[in-house]
């Protein structure tokens, strides 16, 4: 009985929700996922992550993208209680993923009459995913659309992070819905405006989450600051996290130095190890790094540590050296899963070194030595691959992998075709 009263009561509660007012007529209605394990259910999500959504109220009213369909319901709530019985006149779509477009479906039931503006890859990819043809809006770059006060600005920004994304500029208030652009991970605890809350929690999920969603997609998103340049916007609506007002420089200084591939003094040992004889050359390499002066020294053990974390670490950092050992004939499978998400991202500008050992047949060293040609990294010389158990001289060689990868890493420099 207790259930059904709820239900049967639920509309009473539909005005409920005080939304925080990010500037003058725009309002959060975004939600918090602490639920999901998992981000794309391959990234993991140890403090949650927020999908941003956000109402515009003026003479005509506009949604700025929509929720993960998980949160419809009360994300049609927050909504309502904004409305206040008006209707949704606009919903823009600055990116179609569904953890931004999921909710569209509902939406449409309960505003049959909105108009859907996106561009031309947006509006197919509202068909392809939901079906949805009827009353939309294709908009060009840098197209005005009037609410009223508000004028809408659109620019379409591609690949930063799908085909279709765009951002929207309000030239009423300088608010920037900038889609994924200068996202995070983390729920939003409370605040949602970063002035209202402190920020330490979020910057490294900012790294990990620029290097594990839209890592790969450096030229593009250089593209997109270089196009946002003479836009004076003063607030960064982002879909992801925190609404960046006061710290908007070191926002938008973060994205411009990962998507240059800009990496920090340090080097980063990922290695693989069964019984322990890899991890002692890791440890051993890190000595040599530590001889040469290098302070920032990160070492992962793929089979622990978590892969989102170590690629974030290879976007941080200049230096990467991989250790495996030989398994089967091939690259131990932990450390060759993790080569692959390098791969993919195209990770540039790096210096490289490798271990590896054996038993009977060494492989390891082979494929490690096929992946940095792939990446076009600068390796280091020497490359030191056991037989068995560690020995002085590929101890002694261990130390000198170490010593030759801070040399490079000290002579690295950023390249001009990676900065605009
Ligand atoms: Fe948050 Fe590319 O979606």
């Amino acid at each position: 009985m207790g259930g059904l009263g709820i239900m049967i009561n639920h509309r009473k509660f539909s005005y409920m929700f005080q939304n925080q007012k990010i500037a003058k007529d725009i309002y959060y209605v975004g939600v918090n996922d602490r639920q999901k394990h998992k981000f794309e259910n391959m990234i993991s999500l140890p403090n949650g992550v927020s999908y941003n959504s956000y109402l515009i109220m003026d003479e005509k009213t506009a949604l700025v993208d929509t929720v993960d369909i998980s949160f419809g319901d009360i994300f049609i709530e927050k909504i309502q209680s904004q409305l206040q019985g008006r209707t949704l006149d606009y919903l823009i779509i600055n990116h179609m993923e569904p953890d931004h477009s999921g909710s569209i479906r509902i939406i449409r039931k309960y505003y049959p009459e909105m108009i859907i503006v996106g561009n031309i890859k947006t509006l197919s990819m509202v068909d392809g995913y939901y079906g949805v043809t009827d009353n939309t809006l294709e908009i060009k770059d840098g197209q005005i659309l009037s609410l009223g006060t508000h004028k809408l600005e659109f620019h379409l920004t591609p690949m930063v992070h799908w085909p279709e994304t765009m951002m929207t500029f309000d030239q009423a208030t300088k608010v920037l819905f900038t889609g994924d652009a200068f996202g995070c991970f983390g729920t939003l605890d409370g605040a949602v405006v970063d002035q209202d809350m402190n920020v330490d929690k979020y910057w490294d999920e900012m790294a990990r989450y620029y290097a594990n969603i839209v890592g790969k997609y450096g030229a593009p998103i250089q593209k997109a600051l270089k196009k946002l340049t003479p836009i004076d916007f003063e607030i960064i609506c982002s879909t992801h996290g925190p609404v960046w007002k006061k710290y908007i420089t070191e926002v938008v200084d973060m994205y411009d130095q990962f998507s240059r591939y800009h990496g920090e003094d340090g080097v980063v040992i990922i290695y693989g190890s069964m019984y322990g004889n890899t991890e002692l050359m890791a440890e051993t390499v890190a000595q040599g790094l530590s001889q040469s002066g290098v302070k920032n020294i990160i070492i992962h053990n793929v089979s622990k540590s978590d892969p989102s974390i170590i690629i974030r670490d290879i976007f941080k950092y200049k230096g990467i050296i991989v250790g495996s050992p030989t398994y089967s004939n091939e690259l131990y499978p932990e450390v060759e899963s993790l080569l692959r998400k390098i791969e993919i991202r195209q990770v540039k500008n790096r210096v490289f070194g490798c271990f590896g050992s054996y038993t009977w047949a060494s492989a390891a060293i082979k494929r490690l030595t096929t992946f940095v040609e792939t990446m076009k990294w600068q390796s280091a010389e020497i490359t030191v691959d056991e037989k068995q158990g560690l020995k002085e001289d590929n101890y002694k060689a261990c130390l000198e992998l170490g010593r030759q990868v801070a040399v490079l890493m000290k002579n690295l420099v950023d390249e001009p075709e990676h900065c605009v």
